[in-house]
């Protein structure tokens, strides 16, 4: 499969740190923010990638990733959305790079050190959504679940005033060829924009959308809170590894 970032915007939420570059390029412990998906993608397995990019920074990711071999990739490509249209319309963009193939979409604020690549071996049709349990699953996507069938999603609701389950949809989707049909016929939202989670209402009324609950960490970091959250877990993470490399080293030196 091909893996398809969404890295434009704005970033207003975080002004005045997006004055200067895009959101997805600021640190995130010690590396900038769009190593996680992208390294979320390469440990599944995938070397070819598009990054949708936007906004007045886009051209600071050339400085920052350059043709992304350091990073493990074979192929990187960008493409550049002219407006704040939505992710499904940020997706549109990358139909000719899909090819008909089926993809990986993550967005580029999202962090998780969950293992994706058995979901991507084993990914054949239709779409695939990992759900994440939050504290505030109004700032997403969220199921609502069948009260008969906990397993059996009967529609997501968009930052829902009342959400009905505790469980965020995570920026992270498996589509197939479909997805470019489906956001062909979406209409824009409240909010002006071209929802993903309509494009994933439509898999659903087609019986072919299909979740998994993420594990271990993920988070956006799309607020200040998030980016905090975000930063806190991925310098424990790395500086525990760094003490427990230490450890063991300690122990195994002759006394
Ligand atoms: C977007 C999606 C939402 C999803 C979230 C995950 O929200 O619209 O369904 O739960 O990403 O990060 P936004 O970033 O537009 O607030």
């Amino acid at each position: 499969m091909k893996g398809v970032i969404l890295g434009g915007g704005l970033g207003s939420r975080l002004y005045p740190l997006t004055h200067a570059t895009n959101k997805h390029l600021l640190p995130i412990y010690d590396r900038p923010m769009v190593y996680y998906p992208i390294a979320t993608l390469v440990n599944a397995g995938i070397d070819e990638v598009i990054i949708v990019t936007g906004g007045p920074h886009a051209g600071d990711y050339l400085r920052v990733l350059q043709n992304g071999r350091q990073l493990g990739l074979r192929h990187l490509e960008y493409t550049y959305q002219e407006r704040e249209g939505g992710i499904a319309e940020a997706l549109a963009l990358c139909e000719d790079f899909a090819d008909g193939e089926s993809i990986v979409v993550i967005l580029g604020d999202n962090t998780t050190d969950a293992d994706i690549r058995p979901a991507v071996q084993d990914f054949r049709e239709g779409a695939l959504i990992f759900l994440k349990e939050v504290h505030d699953p109004d700032r997403y996507g969220c199921p609502v679940f069948d009260p008969a069938d906990r397993r059996r999603i009967l529609r997501i609701e968009e930052k829902p005033k009342q959400p009905q389950s505790n469980l965020a949809v995570s920026g992270l989707y498996l589509y197939d060829g479909r997805v470019f049909d489906y956001i062909k016929r979406l209409k824009p939202s409240g909010r002006g924009e071209l929802e993903i989670t309509d494009v994933n209402n439509f898999y659903l009324e087609d019986g072919l959308l299909r979740w998994e609950e993420l594990e271990g960490f993920w988070s956006d970091a799309g607020t200040f809170e998030s980016l905090y959250r975000s930063n806190v877990f991925w310098a424990e993470k790395a500086l525990g590894a760094q003490a427990a490399q230490s450890g063991i080293v300690q122990e195994t030196i002759p006394q």
